[in-house]
């Protein structure tokens, strides 16, 4: 698979765009759509810019990708700064928003999210993201699928309590079968300071974690900040 790679300097108006179009044919087609939220910096002004729209939220079922291992109202909480650039900015019906619970014990964090995905999956064999945001960090690391960290290898779990010693920490994070699983998958990028990467990325000859996201039966594009 090529991915679709657009070198912007509209990441936030290119991102709007391509979610709007995906949620309009999702909407039309099963009556729901399915958008999976990236943490980090780069996707806040997506978030914030997808506030403002004034079309009706019903059937728009948000979840994350990935969560830290703290409290909701944690500066580092992905769901914290979701909830701060879009969630308290519009009528969002709060059973719609799959929150991963970092304040929890990971391992039962990782189950419960696990169990409300599937919960929303029906008899297919993955919940299927119709739009999945992801960010690539400076190690080619994306949702929070380190190098050389256990999760990579997990072929079954959906969702996983992800140790990484590189940060000394614990991560839960959503797994390869479920993100290779999406209708889409959009990387968001901003590529100050990551120029390189993105170029080993690209060439197709590394094996990053973000190189691993090759959704099976969707499309891939990258959105490039320059
Ligand atoms: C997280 C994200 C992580 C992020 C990248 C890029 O929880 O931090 O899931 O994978 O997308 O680290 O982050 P920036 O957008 O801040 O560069």
């Amino acid at each position: 698979m090529h991915p679709e790679i657009i070198k912007t300097d509209h990441l936030v108006r290119e991102a709007i765009a391509a979610i709007e179009r995906a949620a309009d044919t999702a909407i039309f087609e099963r009556g729901e759509f399915h958008i999976g939220l990236s943490g980090g910096r780069t996707p806040r002004p997506v978030y914030e810019a997808l506030a403002k729209r004034q079309d009706a939220w019903e059937g728009w079922v948000f979840s994350f990708g990935d969560e830290r291992c703290v409290p909701p109202d944690h500066e580092q909480s992905n769901y914290r700064m979701a909830r701060e650039a879009l969630f308290d900015r519009a009528p969002i019906p709060a059973g719609n928003i799959l929150r991963i619970r970092g304040e929890d014990d990971p391992a039962q964090a990782a189950a419960a999210y696990e169990a409300a995905l599937r919960a929303r999956s029906g008899n297919a064999p993955h919940y299927r993201h119709d739009i999945l945001l992801l960010g690539m960090g400076d190690d080619g690391h994306t949702a929070s699928l380190f190098p050389g960290t256990a999760a990579l290898g997990e072929t079954g779990a959906w969702v996983a309590a992800n140790e990484v010693p590189q940060l000394a920490t614990t991560r839960i994070t959503l797994t390869y079968p479920v993100i290779n699983a999406a209708r889409h998958v959009i990387f968001l990028v901003d590529s100050k300071g990551k120029e390189e990467m993105l170029e080993k990325v690209f060439s197709g000859t590394h094996d990053f974690p973000c190189n691993r996201v090759r959704p099976a039966q969707g499309n891939l594009t990258w959105i490039v900040g320059v």
